[in-house]
């Protein structure tokens, strides 16, 4: 159970994001609110958390009876305003389009209690853009979380121009009570730090399968046997931390000309086209056969789930 045990929130959009931050709320014994212009998708959204629920429990990884008591805790809402009633925090989860987002932004900045904040799912928009012109400016943020938010736990916590400073203390305080890892940044740039970061490595990977250096599975391998052990540890900075005697400052001083050279090297502008995306999906396919997407998926959030298991058992030494 969390600090924030018991206060109650909003969830406005209820997508593949929307029902997967009802679990993280509801997990974390906070009450949330459901909300979703399409009441079906409402409903399918409030179906599928108390199922995912339930599969979590059989699976041990939430305790016996707590599907049932989040399933208590989630509110279905037939409209904005019943979604808004009593909540102290909105996570909006509609649609990826800046024009919508000003629309709902100010209806909800009308609508939610004059204390709420009102943060936003979005994976590449602008608060400054989104909030500009409404009076409560001030309360709007983005915490745009990783699919699925209630197996991976980063939230990219984005200020715009407006925000205020305690609004971003408030986000970062709720965020690691209901269990997530809020990542503040500084300023906005497009993709943020997340989608940045994973665009860099795809344009390369594209890049290589497509001029015929390796194959779809040798380029995974070299990621999932390789890359990414070390990277579900720690991040690039941790993991040159461990390549060098001296730390990553004598490890970036003695192969920094090595990573220059390699840079000057990468493809600015790979051929991305349906030929190429063609021989990604039928290498990828051929590792895991065909028709895997959902149960590669499963595998995929229980093993995560289990690795931060592990990591809880067994953490990093700390400079605390
Ligand atoms: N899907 C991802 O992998 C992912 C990851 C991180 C963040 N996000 C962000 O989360 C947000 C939601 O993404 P998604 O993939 O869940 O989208 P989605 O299209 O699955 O869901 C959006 C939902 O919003 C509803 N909606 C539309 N207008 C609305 C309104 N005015 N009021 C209430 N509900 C409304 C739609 O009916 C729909 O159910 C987007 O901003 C997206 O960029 C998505």
């Amino acid at each position: 159970m969390s600090g924030s045990e018991g206060k109650t929130v909003a969830v406005v959009g209820t997508g593949v994001i929307g029902r997967s931050w009802i679990r993280v709320f509801t997990r974390a014994g906070l009450e949330a609110r459901v909300y979703d212009l399409d009441p079906a998708r409402s409903l399918a959204a409030v179906a599928w958390a108390r199922a995912s629920a339930r599969q979590d429990e059989r699976q041990g990884f939430v305790p016996v009876g707590g599907a049932q008591e989040e399933s208590h805790r989630i509110v279905p809402c037939s409209s904005l305003d019943e979604a808004l009633d009593g909540a102290t925090w909105v996570q909006e989860c509609g649609p990826e389009d800046l024009d919508i987002k000003r629309r709902l932004y100010r209806e909800l900045d009308e609508r939610a209690h004059p204390g709420a904040i009102l943060a936003s799912s979005t994976s590449a928009l602008d608060m400054t853009r989104i909030a500009e012109g409404l009076a409560g400016a001030s309360r709007c943020i983005v915490a745009h979380p990783v699919n699925p938010p209630h197996v991976v736990p980063v939230v990219e916590v984005l200020p715009g121009a407006e925000t205020a400073q305690e609004v971003v203390t408030a986000t970062l305080e709720l965020l690691t009570d209901v269990g997530q890892s809020p990542v503040l940044m500084n300023r906005f740039v497009p993709g943020f730090l997340l989608n940045r970061m994973q665009a860099a490595l795809v344009r390369e990977a594209v890049s290589l399968i497509g001029s015929g250096v390796a194959s779809a599975d040798a380029i995974d391998a070299v990621v999932r046997d390789g890359l990414g052990l070390r990277w579900a540890l720690m991040g690039p900075f941790g993991t040159g931390h461990t390549n060098a005697d001296g730390g990553v400052g004598d490890y970036y001083r003695r192969y920094g000309a090595a990573y220059r050279s390699l840079w000057d090297d990468l493809d600015p502008d790979p051929d991305f086209s349906d030929a190429v995306i063609d021989r990604i999906h039928e290498g990828t396919e051929a590792i895991y056969g065909p028709d895997a997407t959902r149960t590669l998926g499963e595998w995929r959030d229980r093993m995560v789930r289990r690795i931060r298991a592990l990591k809880v058992e067994d953490p990093p030494p700390s400079a605390d």
